[in-house]
């Protein structure tokens, strides 16, 4: 017998009762809901309404909480949209091929240390995005394979330089039955522009994290809830000409800085036992 599993089902159990109760649900509503799950199920929305219910950020909260020092970055979750295999860059890249995509412009720099601020040197910091309307290359034709995907290992002293365009917000579930869900409760599908990132050195798991765009218009209601401060990237505009001839453009442009902190593979295994 599984005593935790069945620890954890009698109270889910005891709590929609609770509900059934409270709301003195009828026959016809439960049918419906049961439907509901089941549509979810037939169009693999299980996840997405995980998300939504922010069931996703809690759990990796949990998972994180007791193996995590202060010090290091905060996990987030990985979503439904990572591919592998991005093209691999030494200390610098441009997350796109080619000079011009529409939007502005973001340089992104910084540096991954280990808790004790040692650098990281070699450390993949796997980034990816959406462009600046919010699609991501894997959901829209007309991006080129790997759009905004890159691999960047860090320098001697554990720096890393990319040059990217300021992702636009994204809209989870544009169809389906999570995003009806969403509409029926009166709340919106849009996630606030982020960029993901998965931060290892050689010899553990990667930390799976992601950067919010200040001042983004659902920064306060994400809707999967994923934001916190410690997560918000501040980025500052360039619009003195003579700072923008020395960044070689002509144009605008966004700077921010980000350094991630990991733990090294011991000091998490001290603290799990
Ligand atoms: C995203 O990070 O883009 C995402 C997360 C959860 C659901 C859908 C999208
Ligand atoms: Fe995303």
């Amino acid at each position: 017998m599984d005593a935790r599993l069945s620890a954890i089902v009698s109270k889910l159990v005891y709590q929609v009762q609770e509900t059934i109760d409270e709301f003195n649900i009828t026959e016809e509503e439960w049918m419906e809901a049961i439907h509901f799950m089941t549509n979810v199920g037939k169009n693999d929305e299980y996840h997405l309404l995980s998300d939504v219910l922010g069931f996703s950020v809690k759990v990796n909260e949990k998972t994180h909480a007791n193996s995590k020092n202060n010090v290091a970055t905060d996990h987030s979750v990985e979503g439904p949209l990572y591919r592998d295999n991005a093209p691999v860059h030494h200390c610098e890249a441009s997350m796109f091929e080619g000079e011009e995509e529409p939007g502005d412009v973001l340089f992104l720099s910084g540096q991954v240390t280990y808790s004790d601020g040692t650098p990281v040197p070699k450390a993949i910091v796997d980034v990816w995005q959406s462009n600046a309307e919010g699609d991501y290359e894997n959901e829209d034709p007309k991006q080129a394979d790997y759009n905004y995907r890159r691999k960047i290992e860090t320098d001697n002293n554990g720096h890393y330089k990319l040059k990217t365009m300021v992702p636009g917000p994204y809209r989870i579930s544009k169809s389906g039955y999570v995003g009806q869900l969403l509409q029926k409760m009166g709340r919106h599908d849009w996630r606030p522009a982020h960029i993901h990132f998965k931060i290892s050195d050689d010899f553990q798991e990667p930390l799976t994290t992601m950067l919010f765009i200040e001042n983004d218009p659902w920064i306060d209601s994400d809707a999967i809830g994923a934001v916190k401060d410690s997560l918000i990237l501040r980025t500052k505009k360039i619009d003195d000409p003579n700072e923008m001839n020395q960044y070689e453009m002509d144009k605008p442009f966004y700077v921010a800085e980000y350094n991630f902190v990991i733990e090294k593979a011991e000091e998490r295994t001290n603290q799990i036992n």
